[in-house]
């Protein structure tokens, strides 16, 4: 190993994961008395595979851990320093903070909101998205967040899979310089949704929209209410947010995260990881409405009293310098953003960022995705000037928080460009085999989570027989993650992709069979097959196949009319790179279509065993038009 990598903040202290590997349970017992309880637990874990709950008997509230507990001794503390797009700044103490999302709470009382109901939330990156999930959690109602990037379509299938009876949206967002007009995108998604009582509308862009009876504006709405709302004390089990996320199936799954054992992951995950410190400015790029946001930028820093920058727009916009800007700016110390972000910003070239001051920097972490280590070394190089450590930080929305990652803030220990490290304290992993039989070191295999850990999640909304189909039925009593990995000879994890038929385009995860229902939605479309395959930036791309309806021929302006039908469908996030029509799919005699068949032909590489397959001229076809096309 090149021990120039070989930085890193703290002790070394491995006391801390002796105890964790004595006994997790009592472990996590320990780090949970660091969190803010009204009543406490009588029970650590209660494990009825594959149910978990954490501290039962415990009463505790997300929302007055994330500020309460703050402002009750630095009321002054900025936590949020907000930059929009076009340049406008905010800044929140924690006591503004407090009471924007008391009022709020009061408001969302108002109107009917009770412990349990749901709140769907599709702002842009403004603080009110903050405000917005801590209302909801101050009162116990279940937030929802939507990442702004969605369609109408996306919106409507979330809103009524969760049946939210509120919908808080603004007039628009701000994205590469035009205004996305959110609150149009929203009356698409509602209509005929009735048991959607009422919607939220943030003025923010200030741009035209149309006043329905069920709408409500934020300022009229929220402005009058009172400054105090006492804090639910809800039970450590209470549910504290749905997150959709793309599985293996058509439809997105609603994962369910309780109070306290998640805040208890959080709270833990966010001070070994990033090592926080009263003086850091820490900025995480992740948009609120994926989990990174979530446990990252609003409930793990605000329990910390952290300061953080907040922006609302693309990094690179009005040009490729916007993020090193945002860092001398406001001297920000850790920096938290994707492999994506990070080959985007190398593609740029290093002037740029050379000709800005990043020496507020200390700390540099990545998440999403696996990172190249030519990356990783360009990371830690140019913008860390190997005085950073790299956190590497793998986790999923179902764990809630980080599972894989080193502790700077516990433990140095030498950092190895491309490997995530080790798992922290308090959770066992394995890599095995087909038959749950571990492989050994350096060998590829899937990677399975052996304990139980309190982040993770409680179940999917509404659907208990799929939450144990998808995680817990490939192994007994093993969490299942869906992702390829192997250990090293040191126990150092390195992760090798998704295992399943999901894609991961430029960090977001998007499922094939999602992108596939949405193709043969088109009246077009007979069959569609849908495959990730690597991209220099955006770390995999979509591929599309499509075979048309009988009769029907093919042009350019069909391929344009189905690929704006995904966007409109799904949203522009899931845009296929490239389209293809052929006239049949590779299958399996059972009927499954190959996908791994297709990646491979399209990158020139059919290796693998070929003899289950049902047809073998549509090999050749899809050769062919791949051939013709590119
Ligand atoms: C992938 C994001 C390699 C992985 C927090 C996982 C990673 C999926 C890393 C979950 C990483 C996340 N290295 N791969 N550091 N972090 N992944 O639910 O495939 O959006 O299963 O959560 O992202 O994506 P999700």
């Amino acid at each position: 190993m090149d021990s120039s990598y070989d930085v890193g903040l703290g002790n070394y202290d491995s006391i801390i994961r002796n105890v964790a590997n004595k006994d997790s349970i009592k472990f996590w017992e320990s780090q949970a008395h660091n969190i803010h309880w009204f009543e406490k637990w009588h029970t650590a874990l209660e494990w009825n595979p594959p149910f978990a709950r954490w501290f039962v008997g415990g009463k505790t509230n997300a929302a007055y851990n994330a500020l309460d507990v703050i402002t009750q001794k630095k009321p002054d503390k900025k936590a949020i320093i907000w930059e929009g797009e076009n340049g406008e700044e905010r800044i929140l103490t924690y006591a503004d903070l407090l009471q924007e999302v008391s009022k709020l709470a009061n408001a969302l009382k108002k109107l009917g909101v009770k412990k349990g109901d749901r709140v769907t939330i599709y702002l842009p990156m403004v603080p009110e998205l903050i405000i917005s999930l801590l209302a909801c959690a101050r009162i116990g109602a279940i937030h929802t967040v939507i990442f702004s990037g969605f369609s109408a379509k996306s919106i409507r299938d979330r809103i009524d899979d969760s049946k939210s009876k509120i919908v808080i949206t603004a007039d628009g967002g701000r994205r590469r310089g035009t205004v996305i007009k959110l609150k149009d995108i929203v009356d698409d998604a509602i209509k005929n949704l009735d048991f959607v009582e009422h919607v939220i509308i943030l003025e923010h862009t200030h741009n035209d929209v149309k006043f329905t009876n069920k709408d409500k504006r934020w300022d009229e709405l929220v402005g009058p209410m009172d400054v105090c709302c006492e804090s639910e004390m809800l039970d450590s089990t209470h549910p504290l947010y749905i997150l959709y996320t793309s599985g293996t199936t058509g439809k997105p799954k609603g994962v369910l995260h309780g109070t306290g054992g998640y805040l208890t992951h959080v709270f833990s995950t966010f001070k070994w990881i990033f090592d926080i410190k009263d003086s850091d400015v820490y900025f995480c790029t992740a948009d609120i409405g994926w989990v990174t946001g979530h446990s990252y930028v609003v409930y793990g820093p605000l329990m910390h009293g952290a300061t953080q920058v907040i922006y609302e727009g693309s990094l690179d916009y009005p040009t490729p310098a916007r993020i090193w800007n945002l860092v001398s700016k406001y001297g920000i110390t850790i920096l938290y953003t994707t492999p994506t972000a990070l080959r985007m910003f190398m593609k740029n070239g290093d002037d740029i960022p050379n000709s800005n001051n990043l020496s507020s920097l200390r700390l540099l972490g990545t998440v999403g995705e696996p990172i190249n280590p030519k990356v990783w070394k360009w990371y830690f190089e140019t913008i860390g000037k190997k005085r950073c450590p790299i956190v590497d930080t793998w986790w999923q929305t179902e764990t809630g928080g980080a599972i894989i990652s080193t502790v700077p803030g516990l433990e140095t220990i030498p950092l190895k460009p491309g490997s995530a490290a080790k798992p922290v304290p308090g959770i066992h992993l394995s890599v095995v085999d087909d038959n749950g039989n571990k492989v050994k070191s350096d060998s590829k295999g899937y990677l399975v989570i052996e304990n139980q850990w309190p982040g993770m999640l409680l179940t999917l909304w509404g659907d208990d027989e799929k939450y144990k189909a998808v995680y817990w039925s490939k192994y007994k009593n093993k969490y299942y993650a869906g992702d390829y990995a192997m250990m090293d000879t040191d126990g150092y994890m390195w992760l090798l992709g998704r295992a399943d038929d999901v894609l991961k385009v430029a960090g977001h995860r998007l499922g094939t069979i999602e992108l596939e229902s949405t193709l043969v939605s088109h009246k077009s479309v007979a069959e569609a097959a849908v495959c990730g395959v690597p991209h220099e930036v955006k770390g995999e791309s979509i591929i599309a196949f499509v075979v048309l309806k009988s009769g029907l021929l093919s042009d350019a302006q069909l391929k344009e009319d189905l690929i704006q039908h995904i966007r409109k469908t799904i949203g522009p996030i899931a845009t296929p790179d490239k389209l293809y029509f052929v006239e049949k799919l590779p299958k399996t005699r059972s009927g499954k279509i190959m996908r791994r068949l297709l990646k491979a032909i399209t990158q020139n590489e059919i290796t693998g065993d070929v003899s289950t397959i049902e047809d073998e001229a549509s090999i050749d076809e899809i050769k062919k038009a791949i051939a013709e096309l590119s």
